[in-house]
């Protein structure tokens, strides 16, 4: 059988991960979240005492790492670091720091390229990422690059962290947006950028709802 898949790309904060989901309960598809993989790993690389920015640090712990990825009954992604549950740990604000170092690293992404496909290969999935697109699922049957201004994606995040209870501030939100973003597009193994076929979605002036109808509309043009 073949399976469909739905590719999302995009830069920290565009609501990749809320649309996804909604998206993958309208249809009936497999949510994977491809940055909870890097965050886990970036977790690992902490915990280890090593600097995430550091390929000749990193590169030696990867054959003893063991990420799982498991839905729970909840229907959620969880990810494990060995028998450990860390679906909570790496949301924390230096994970997302540390993720986005390990992630330029060729030798990591090489490592946790299988472990995506093979989702792909035995579930209709949306993937979101930042090159799911471009170098995960190239085939992929639809394709978004989900876009809004930094400043939108900041106040979002900070709604997001303030309503958790971290204490925080938006221009802080703001710089460490701005910093990842270029993290993530100017690394030189698989950077962000939009597929030549992925259709393009700004949220910037558009409410959760309105930016949902508009991504369910582009993908069920691109599936049909
Ligand atoms: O989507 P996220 O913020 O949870 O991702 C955390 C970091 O992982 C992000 O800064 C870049 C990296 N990442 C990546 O390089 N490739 C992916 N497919 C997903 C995430």
């Amino acid at each position: 059988m073949k399976y469909k898949s739905i590719a999302i790309d995009g830069p920290s904060g565009a609501g990749k991960s809320t649309m996804a989901k909604k998206l993958a309960e309208e249809l009936g598809f497999l949510y994977v979240d491809t940055g909870a993989i890097y965050r886990t790993l970036g977790l690992f690389a902490l915990n280890m005492g090593a600097d995430p920015a550091a390929e000749e640090e990193v590169k030696p712990l990867l054959p003893q790492i063991s990420i799982k990825m498991a839905y729970g009954e909840d229907g959620l992604q969880h990810m494990y670091l060995g028998e450990k549950d860390v679906t909570l740990a790496i949301r924390q604000p230096e994970v997302s720091t540390a993720a986005s170092k390990v992630s330029a690293i060729p030798a990591v992404r090489a490592f946790l390229l299988d472990m995506q496909r093979d989702m792909a290969k035995t579930n209709n999935v949306i993937m979101d990422g930042r090159d799911i697109g471009t170098v995960v699922l190239p085939q992929a049957d639809a394709k978004i690059f989900l876009d809004a201004s930094a400043e939108a994606r900041a106040q979002r995040r900070y709604a997001e962290l303030l309503e958790r209870g971290v204490d925080t501030d938006y221009e802080t939100v703001l710089r460490d947006i701005r910093e990842r973003d270029a993290r993530d597009t100017g690394r030189a193994a698989a950077p962000l950028r939009k597929a030549e076929d992925a259709v393009s979605v700004d949220t910037t002036n558009y409410s959760l709802e309105e930016s949902f109808q508009l991504l369910l509309q582009t993908v069920r043009e691109q599936l049909a």
